[in-house]
């Protein structure tokens, strides 16, 4: 915020705590050259009628950008800056740490600890799941994807297998030893299930009832992409069905879920607040590149990390 304050050419509107209602937000967004959002800012035609016709920019602080109505910004010229590649690492952490704690059953653990219900050590209780010889199923091999697959490789080992579903062939497969498969039987084979998959209209609720109906029992299903790629209905249907092992989601609909949903009642259903990038580090390094993304765009210049639209 310091680097947009100081800049000599800019007159910075911001939100006083950090982010804007919706009503702030079309209050206060008349005239303005460059927007900086974040992925609660849903960027609609709505937004951009009411910023005006000079707008030239919006940079959002994240990877994803389906809050962002992508073709009225195609249609109005409007350039889109995100924050690719920085935060692949500290997502990727997220989602393994999803995968072991789903697989070991933290969360149950963690509550008999704190709730005096930690017994004296028993051979037969508390127990979990490794992920030696087991099959990683990756939804969506792009960079997040692949960091998954290799912070997963030691644990799986060498008889494990990883298998991935996408538009077409990755060429890192080859190195992963990662086999493309389709959907279905990714859902048939796959021990862990990793979403990690942009969300678009093919990929909205792509994991409903039928999906859950064709995994393993004992499947570890884990969602780091986005809340709309699961029909979370169904998946609550399909866990009180006993159709699924266990659950790990850093993303919901809606976020924050409401403390009494019925999804957080499942003890084998860990629940993060979307924490996927939130490191000093990654969040220092996306903070930088959406403001040199809307410096850029509001000065008439390339985007140093543009969106194609
Ligand atoms: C993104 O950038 O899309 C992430 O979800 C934010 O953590």
């Amino acid at each position: 915020m310091e680097r947009l304050q100081s800049a000599p050419d800019i007159e910075l509107h911001r939100a006083e705590n950090g982010s804007l209602s919706r009503t702030e937000l079309l209050q206060n967004i008349k005239g303005v050259d460059g927007i900086l959002c974040t992925l609660n800012d849903r960027i609609d035609t709505e937004v951009l009628d009411q910023a005006g016709p000079q707008l030239k920019v919006v940079s959002t602080l994240s990877v994803g950008y389906d809050h962002i109505d992508t073709s009225e910004l195609r249609k109005r010229g409007i350039a889109l800056g995100i924050t690719p590649g920085v935060l692949t690492d500290a997502t990727a952490d997220t989602a393994i740490i999803l995968i072991l704690g789903a697989a070991r059953r933290i969360r149950e653990n963690i509550h008999a600890v704190l709730n005096r219900e930690w017994n004296n050590w028993s051979f037969a209780s508390s127990l979990g799941t490794q992920l030696t010889d087991k099959t990683i199923g990756i939804v969506g091999l792009g960079r997040i994807g692949t960091a998954i697959t290799r912070r997963l490789q030691p644990f799986i080992g060498l008889n494990g297998k990883v298998i991935y579903t996408g538009n077409s062939d990755k060429p890192v497969a080859k190195e992963l030893g990662a086999l493309r498969v389709d959907f279905e039987t990714l859902l048939r084979e796959s021990d862990v299930i990793s979403v990690s998959c942009t969300l678009n209209e093919k990929t909205r609720e792509m994991f409903n009832y039928e999906a859950f109906k064709k995994m393993k029992k004992s499947v570890i299903f884990v969602n780091t992409a986005r809340g709309g790629i699961v029909q979370q209905d169904d998946l609550v249907r399909a866990l009180s069905e006993g159709l699924i092992g266990s659950v790990g989601l850093d993303v919901t609909t809606p976020e924050p879920l409401d403390s009494d949903h019925p999804l957080l009642k499942f003890q084998n259903v860990l629940v993060l607040p979307h924490i996927g990038s939130a490191t000093i580090e990654t969040r220092t390094m996306m903070g930088n590149m959406s403001v040199d993304n809307v410096l850029a765009g509001v000065r008439e210049l390339k985007l140093p990390s543009g969106l194609d639209l």
